[in-house]
């Protein structure tokens, strides 16, 4: 028998994907907090072959952020307690939204409120720029006093949700955190209040410890944590809550290599974030987003849409043969 042969590379291929009424040339986003505001890094990677930039969140008032140390490298990943450092609002609008505006990509603005009332005045604002593509509502930083509460609650994030809905006209992704009993319940519910996309997921809560000082390495004690070690779990987040709403999912975890990409996308998600690669290299999303659609041609595929929530449980292996009388195996294939 002849091995099937793999199909020939696609002569032209359409990367582009919707989110409600956001067209992305491709599905590679950078993930917030980890590429400043775009703008910074424009002379290092050229924007104009990437989706597009999440920003780091902005907050009502000016943020200093928690004392230092900030980040934490561990074993296949990043701990991060920033805090929501950031200029503020007034400081956001005076100083970098006119060079936001020369990005070459679309911008989305990621906000953060205190409370429910400021979310929903910052979304206010926010709806009154021009050069903003889309919000992003930060409804779960592990790192500020109840930056989770948020998205902690269905009834809660719903209400939250439908309120910024009510007063912004533009595409809504709501940022979802991994550290709640259901995500699930939490993505229905934010479908519920009307937000066009899920930002799947914000980091995990972790910790790091010096054992001879006897110290959490952070002095708030918790962190973030994010990269290559949470993908696993990110991917079976994003895989539970694609199935589970009708709106699109953005992927968020351990994405690296055009693999993740692609696994995420298949998995659900219409477009991923880019977060940890972003700190080992600002031209990573540059660089993943040519990587993407080299794999999809030379897989054969023309639209990669078509990828998106393809995904099945794997065929049970066929029952294995009752073992020869007499016979030392135990199971499986693996006579011992
Ligand atoms: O600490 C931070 O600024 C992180 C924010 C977040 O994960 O949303």
């Amino acid at each position: 028998m002849t091995a099937p042969s793999a199909p020939p590379p696609a002569a032209s291929v359409s990367m582009a994907v919707r989110i409600g009424s956001l067209e992305l040339r491709n599905p590679i986003l950078t993930a917030s907090g980890t590429y400043g505001l775009g703008y910074e890094f424009a002379r290092l990677a050229d924007l104009s072959k990437i989706g597009g930039v999440v920003g780091k969140t902005v907050t009502m008032t000016p943020r200093i952020g928690n004392p230092p140390p900030r980040t934490f490298e561990t074993a296949g990943g990043m701990l991060n307690s920033i805090g929501l450092m950031n200029p503020g609002w007034d400081g956001f609008v005076r100083d970098t939204l006119p060079r936001i505006r020369e990005l070459p990509c679309p911008f989305i603005l990621n906000v953060a409120g205190k409370s429910e009332d400021e979310f929903v005045e910052l979304t206010r604002r926010a709806g009154e720029l021009v050069g903003i593509a889309a919000l992003e509502l930060n409804l779960s930083c592990p790192n500020v006093a109840g930056g989770l509460d948020f998205s902690a609650k269905p009834e809660l994030t719903e209400r939250i949700v439908a309120r910024c809905r009510a007063v912004y006209p533009l595409p809504i992704f709501a940022k979802l955190s991994p550290n709640v009993g259901d995500i699930v319940a939490i993505a229905q519910a934010a479908e519920r209040g009307g937000a066009d996309a899920l930002s799947c997921v914000n980091t995990y809560l972790g910790t790091a410890i010096d054992w001879r000082r006897a110290k959490t390495i952070f002095p708030r004690g918790i962190a973030g944590l994010s990269g290559p070690a949470i993908k696993p779990m990110a991917l079976l987040a994003t895989m539970r809550v694609a199935a589970a709403v009708k709106i699109p999912v953005v992927g968020i975890g351990g994405i690296a290599k055009a693999d993740d990409v692609l696994e995420y996308l298949v998995a659900g998600a219409t477009a991923v974030q880019i977060g940890t690669a972003c700190f080992w290299d600002p031209g990573h999303p540059v660089r993943l987003a040519a990587d993407v659609e080299t794999a999809v041609r030379t897989a054969g595929i023309c639209d990669v849409q078509t990828l998106i929530g393809t995904v099945q449980p794997s065929p049970a292996p066929a029952a294995n043969p009752a073992p020869a009388p007499g016979s030392c195996n135990v199971g499986g294939t693996n006579p011992r």
